[in-house]
């Protein structure tokens, strides 16, 4: 355990499971008060009590990141018990697709564009006053591999995701004068329960050929994109701003769709 985020106030969305939970371990364990928020209170509230049981600083808010007064009160929490937020992971999403666009519902669309991209609007327009006025703040969106390349089935997320990263890139220009990064991170397939359940819904043979679409032969650890999100928080990425941070084991880097090792 370090401190690089020692003093710091961080608000993760989907801090519960999968990967938004990496990250609020690892930025606890940095010396970071954590806000975990997620639609699972039960796991969320256990997760927070283990880390203060460690001697972390960790509080868990109920919050859906579709519902905006949900992120309003999240934020608010944050700042009305440490008087700050420095740290801003808008993490949560879901995964809607497997299909070709023509099948899916126009609820689908909404449920995604609202879980996945509004509660980035959301986070953000929450968060950056407060930033703005302390002259100091990171704002981390997670965005997609998708974002970058193509892969059957998964338009409206890949729009999402898409437009997680110009926002991202459009708000690094526009608060960059206060002293505000925004970056965001693309990852590769990462083990979460998220792809758990795409594996359940479209077939174990999935596995192998994620693993062969990956140069480094084998899909990411939580762990592995919670590193690059305590980077982009941290003061080390002080003149770090308005990236897209792939840690997606070189998948975007070629143009391989064939496993490589079968
Ligand atoms: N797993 C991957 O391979 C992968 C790849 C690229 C990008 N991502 C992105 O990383 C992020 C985290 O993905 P993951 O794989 O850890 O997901 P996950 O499904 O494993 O975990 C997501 C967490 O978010 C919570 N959540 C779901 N809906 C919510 C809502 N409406 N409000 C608040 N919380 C909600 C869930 O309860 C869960 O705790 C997402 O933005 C995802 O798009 C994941």
């Amino acid at each position: 355990m370090m401190n690089r985020l020692e003093g710091k106030t961080v608000v993760v969305t989907g801090a519960a499971d999968g990967i938004g939970l990496a990250i609020s371990d690892g930025m606890a364990a940095e010396g970071a008060h954590v806000f975990l928020g997620d639609i699972a209170d039960d796991k969320g509230t256990a997760v927070a009590a283990r880390l203060r049981a460690d001697g972390l600083n960790a509080d868990f808010v109920h919050c859906d990141v579709a519902n905006e007064a949900d992120i309003a009160s999240l934020i608010a929490a944050a700042v009305e018990k440490t008087g700050r937020i420095d740290v801003l992971v808008n993490n949560a999403a879901i995964a809607i697709g497997g299909m070709p666009v023509y099948e899916m519902t126009d609820d689908e669309w909404h449920r995604l564009i609202a879980v996945n991209l509004t509660s980035v609007f959301r986070g953000c327009k929450y968060a950056l006053p407060h930033m703005i006025r302390q002259k100091a703040g990171s704002i981390i969106n997670m965005a997609s591999a998708q974002g970058h390349i193509g892969l059957d089935g998964w338009t409206a997320y890949a729009g999402a995701k898409g437009a997680v990263m110009s926002m991202s890139r459009q708000m690094a220009v526009e608060f960059g004068p206060h002293n505000v990064r925004v970056n965001s991170i693309s990852p590769g397939t990462i083990n979460t329960p998220m792809n758990e359940q795409v594996i359940a819904q479209l077939g174990p043979g999935l596995m192998q050929s994620w693993i062969g679409m990956h140069p480094i032969g084998r899909i990411g650890k939580p762990s592995e994109v919670a590193e690059a999100a305590i980077y982009l928080a941290s003061d080390a990425a002080g003149f770090t701003t308005g990236i897209d941070l792939r840690v997606d084991g070189g998948l975007t880097a070629t143009p391989r769709f064939i496993p490589h090792n079968s």
